[in-house]
């Protein structure tokens, strides 16, 4: 299967193989598990990722999935969500294309390409990791993709990119759309999850400025959107 954003011309199966790309892909060193690809194309900058398993179960397969039909395979869902998300106007990077492959008997191989964000580091590694303000604007990102329904089940530190002023979600790997509003079970877990993020990756920050800066996230989270231009008018 391959599905490729109609944005973008001429994207083969070859694209999503790091050896395609010569000296053009190098593997993304931060922040992952390692199968992971920054790819310079014709169309731009780009991200290639293959779709692995992490712990116990890799040892004995680490790239094959059960197939049980193509639009179930992680790649296309991942896409269908970006695709979603994206045309929202939420930021999430642009996905590109996916790809899935069967492999014997049941299995499958998938991957994805999606489009990088230029200059963005993933938030443990930005300079100005102490700015309130940034934190503020990480809370608001995340209630963004909470109000859109958002349940992103892997919701790191490193899942969340700084470029420049502008905040980034990724990695929506096994993410889905589910009903509620913030303050909901879901929710409350996304953001638990976080904190252990925020307490493992951030070792140079003292406890004090930690709590002070998840305050501000916690801030930006409940910050009301501003008011759009038809508010405070006088309706006669
Ligand atoms: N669209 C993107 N633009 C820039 N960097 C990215 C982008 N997507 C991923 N990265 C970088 O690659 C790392 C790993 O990607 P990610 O999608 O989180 O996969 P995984 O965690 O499964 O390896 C991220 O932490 C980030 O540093
Ligand atoms: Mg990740």
């Amino acid at each position: 299967m391959l599905v490729v954003n109609p944005a973008y011309k001429a994207i083969t199966e070859d694209w999503f193989d790091p050896e395609h790309w010569g000296r053009n892909a190098r593997p993304v060193s931060t922040g992952g598990r390692g199968s992971a690809w920054f790819v310079d194309s014709d169309q731009g900058g780009m991200v290639l990722r293959h779709y692995r398993r992490g712990g116990m179960i890799a040892r004995f397969s680490d790239r094959s999935y059960v197939f049980t039909g193509w639009r179930r395979t992680r790649s296309w869902r991942e896409y269908q969500l970006l695709s979603h998300l994206y045309s929202q106007g939420l930021p999430v990077p642009e996905p590109v294309a996916a790809c899935s492959e069967r492999a014997r008997g049941l299995w499958y191989h998938a991957a994805i390409l999606i489009r990088r964000i230029e200059g963005a580091v993933p938030l443990p590694e930005v300079t100005n990791l102490t700015d309130e303000a940034l934190w503020r604007e990480v809370g608001v990102m995340i209630r963004r993709f909470h109000d859109a329904g958002l349940d992103h089940v892997d919701l790191n530190c490193d899942n969340i990119l700084v470029a420049g002023k502008n905040v980034y979600l990724i990695d929506l790997d096994r993410c889905r759309l589910r009903p509620g509003t913030a303050g909901g079970r879901w929710q409350r877990a996304n953001l638990q999850r976080l904190w252990r993020s925020v307490v493992k990756r951030m070792p140079k920050v003292t406890e004090t400025q930690r709590d002070s800066l998840w305050k501000s996230l916690v801030v930006g989270y409940h910050k009301r959107p501003p008011a759009g231009p038809e508010s405070g008018k006088i309706v006669l």
